[in-house]
């Protein structure tokens, strides 16, 4: 019987259970002993392995977070570390290692199949920076979560005509804080990808509420800025009542969007059918509407890809 591990590694993201979960059942389905290995490369490192059955994923579909937890490994970045983890693998007789999460862990999935591993990488991070997919899990939920807190925002800033200064996460990557902008109809978005204009977005702001505009949302992508210094800038240029919010690991939570549990689900599938064609050493992902994969190496030399097009959507929209 073929051996299967299934590890969630960095920050958690929405639809990781239900990713987690399509792997086991699918796994189980085609005759896999499936194992789940507990706090991601720490745990292939500590031994931690549970073993999973269907039972053991029922009930995880529509919760957030990562039921096998998750965390960041320093010791596996050293070889040390690596020939410990890649130990206790085969030690326990697995043949494949599933890795969940985004850049880090596929670096991490890339040093185990160095050391002769089997392994896939499931996108799985809020932040949508993993190249050659047009999402990674998590996305979606956290995208719909951040239009509905603008939306809140919104609502008080208008009261008090005030100006919102609203910071996402999404580390190096704008794409959070581009989508939620646009859902939200906001005045300015500033992201990593391009060169933020201040005075501008200031002016801007200003003169809408010339216009006799109640409210005015700027958001800034945690690449790009952040939202005290912001906010400091426009209301020193405009001398408008400005507030900042870091909405922050809220961002990262609650139940994953339909969206994001048929697309879990549906890498997770891909994964136990990939193993049957004979394909390893991949990154999954979703590129119109079909699954695809590529190599680790290609991931890692494609370029970032946020839609610069969709920044011009923004523009000519505002
Ligand atoms: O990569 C996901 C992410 O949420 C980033 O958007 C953010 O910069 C980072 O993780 C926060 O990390 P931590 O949870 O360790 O504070």
């Amino acid at each position: 019987m073929k051996k299967i591990a299934i590890l969630t590694s960095g920050g958690d993201s929405q639809g990781m259970n239900s990713a987690i979960r399509a792997v086991t059942r699918s796994g189980l389905a085609n005759n896999f002993e499936v194992y789940g290995v507990r706090r991601g490369f720490k745990g292939l490192i500590k031994n931690d392995f549970i073993k999973l059955g269907t039972k053991e994923v029922s009930d995880k579909l529509y919760r957030g977070g990562t039921f096998l937890q998750s965390a960041r490994s320093e010791t596996f970045k050293t070889p040390e570390g690596q020939a410990v983890a890649v130990e206790n693998l085969k030690a326990k007789g697995i043949d494949y290692v599933v890795v969940i999460g985004g850049d880090g862990s596929y670096r991490g999935a890339q040093a185990l199949k160095r050391h002769g591993i089997k392994t896939f990488g499931i996108p799985g991070t809020i932040d949508n920076d993993i190249p050659l997919t047009d999402f990674t899990i998590g996305f979606d939920t956290t995208l719909n979560l951040v239009t509905e807190l603008v939306g809140n925002l919104r609502d008080t800033m208008s009261s008090h005509e005030r100006v919102s200064v609203i910071e996402t996460m999404g580390r190096n990557c704008g794409d959070i804080a581009l989508q939620a902008g646009i859902a939200s109809g906001v005045d300015a978005i500033l992201i990593p990808e391009i060169e933020p204009d201040i005075e501008k977005i200031a002016a801007d702001v200003k003169a809408g509420f010339d216009r006799g505009k109640s409210h005015s949302i700027v958001i800034v992508a945690e690449g790009a800025g952040n939202a005290d210094d912001v906010a400091k800038k426009i209301k020193e240029r405009s001398g408008l009542d400005t507030r900042a919010t870091v909405l922050g690991h809220i961002q990262r939570g609650g139940s994953p969007s339909s969206f994001d549990r048929v697309f879990s689900s549906r890498l997770g599938h891909r994964v136990i059918e990939l193993i049957q064609e004979g394909v390893e050493g991949v990154g999954l992902g979703m590129e119109h509407n079909q699954i695809t994969y590529h190599t680790f190496e290609e991931i890692f030399n494609a370029k970032n890809k946020i839609d610069k097009k969709l920044y011009q959507v923004f523009e000519d929209l505002v």
